[in-house]
């Protein structure tokens, strides 16, 4: 008898041992299969006790249980530090605040552009893009703009050493196009233009425009009056308050410019957001088009201006300190 209640207690203290010294929740899971498991030491142990005599036996029996109901919480105990520790072995308080996870979002700018392009791809147009390092051919002379026109001034536009330039405006993407397809056409172009301009309030060195384009057998004003009212509906709201002044650019005639009641910084006032108006002939021709069959309307919105009429933001240069107390505001 004392030979197997030895062999008993030697082992709940050899068990408790290899415990102590376990760190992964596996180890003691081996512990417990080692001592518990089928074919583990105890059961073995208890099939000796059938050698045993009749008066030993409960004896002994109370024993085993002792030890084997003292191994089952000792290893249940060990698992749940295990399980309730993290990979430094340091206690987790299960009570602790939840870490608020950063996650990140669209920048305003971003949103405009796409909330555009969504209302131009119902109206029906689809999105075309152009390089931002351009020629002067597509930046200028195929739309109508000659040599002596103020806006190829030096103080205008930004000019590489070897006659290339960062496109001035996104109505390049409409040359573009019309060099690659016949028509009908009917393309919006989001992207980024540079300007030498003195940033100010509305103004700054890059920005980004929205191009559009729709050329196709008898294209009218009306058209293109319908699709701007259309547009500024559905971005600015029903009660959207804006006009249309006639205006001149060299790639359409005629010419006008829309503008949006803005209220966001300083004194109420109406802001320029967008240029637009029948293509030039002279631009069909450029692209091989023929003015005799085809008209076509074209615009250029500000994606900043009306950002800044959308959300009330104040001064055009918001958009490019990234300051992290402006950006989480959308
Ligand atoms: N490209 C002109 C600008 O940047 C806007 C415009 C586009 C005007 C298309 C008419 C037609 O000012």
């Amino acid at each position: 008898m004392s030979s197997l209640v030895e062999k008993l207690e030697g082992a709940l203290a050899e068990a408790l041992t290899e415990l102590a010294d376990t760190t992964t929740v596996d180890a003691a899971e081996d512990i417990r299969i080692k001592y518990l498991g089928r074919k583990g030491f105890l059961p073995a142990a208890m099939k000796e006790m059938g050698a045993l005599s009749a008066e030993e036996r409960p004896e002994v029996g109370k024993i085993a249980n002792r030890v084997k109901t003292a191994l089952t919480d000792a290893i249940d105990g060990r698992l749940n530090d295990l399980r309730s520790q993290d990979l430094d072995g340091e206690p987790i308080d299960v009570t602790a605040p939840g870490r608020r996870v950063a996650v990140g979002h669209k920048h305003p700018l971003s949103t405009v552009i796409d909330e555009c392009v969504e209302i131009f791809r119902r109206l029906g147009f689809v999105v075309a893009q152009g390089p931002e390092l351009e020629d002067e051919y597509h930046n200028f002379d195929a739309l109508n703009t000659p040599a002596d026109h103020p806006s190829r001034d030096q103080q205008d536009t930004l000019f590489l050493f070897d006659g290339r330039l960062l496109r001035t405006q996104t109505s390049t993407v409409q040359i573009r196009v019309m060099e690659q397809q016949e028509p009908p056409v009917r393309i919006v172009a989001p992207g980024r233009c540079y300007r030498r301009d003195t940033p100010d309030q509305t103004h700054s060195m890059t920005f980004h425009q929205i191009e559009g384009l729709y050329v196709d057998k008898n294209v009218s004003l009306a058209d293109l009056k319908g699709t701007l009212h259309a547009f500024a509906m559905e971005l600015f709201g029903k009660d959207v308050k804006y006009r249309l002044r006639p205006h001149f650019f060299p790639f359409t005639e005629p010419s006008l410019e829309l503008d949006v009641w803005y209220t966001g910084g300083g004194t109420p006032r109406w802001l320029e957001i967008a240029g637009a108006g029948m293509v030039d002939p002279n631009v069909l021709k450029a692209v091989g088009y023929d003015p005799e069959i085809y008209t076509g309307f074209a615009f250029g919105m500000g994606i900043e201006r009306m950002a800044m009429i959308r959300y009330q933001i104040p001064d055009i240069r918001m958009f490019y300190e990234n300051d992290v107390r402006f950006l989480k505001q959308f």
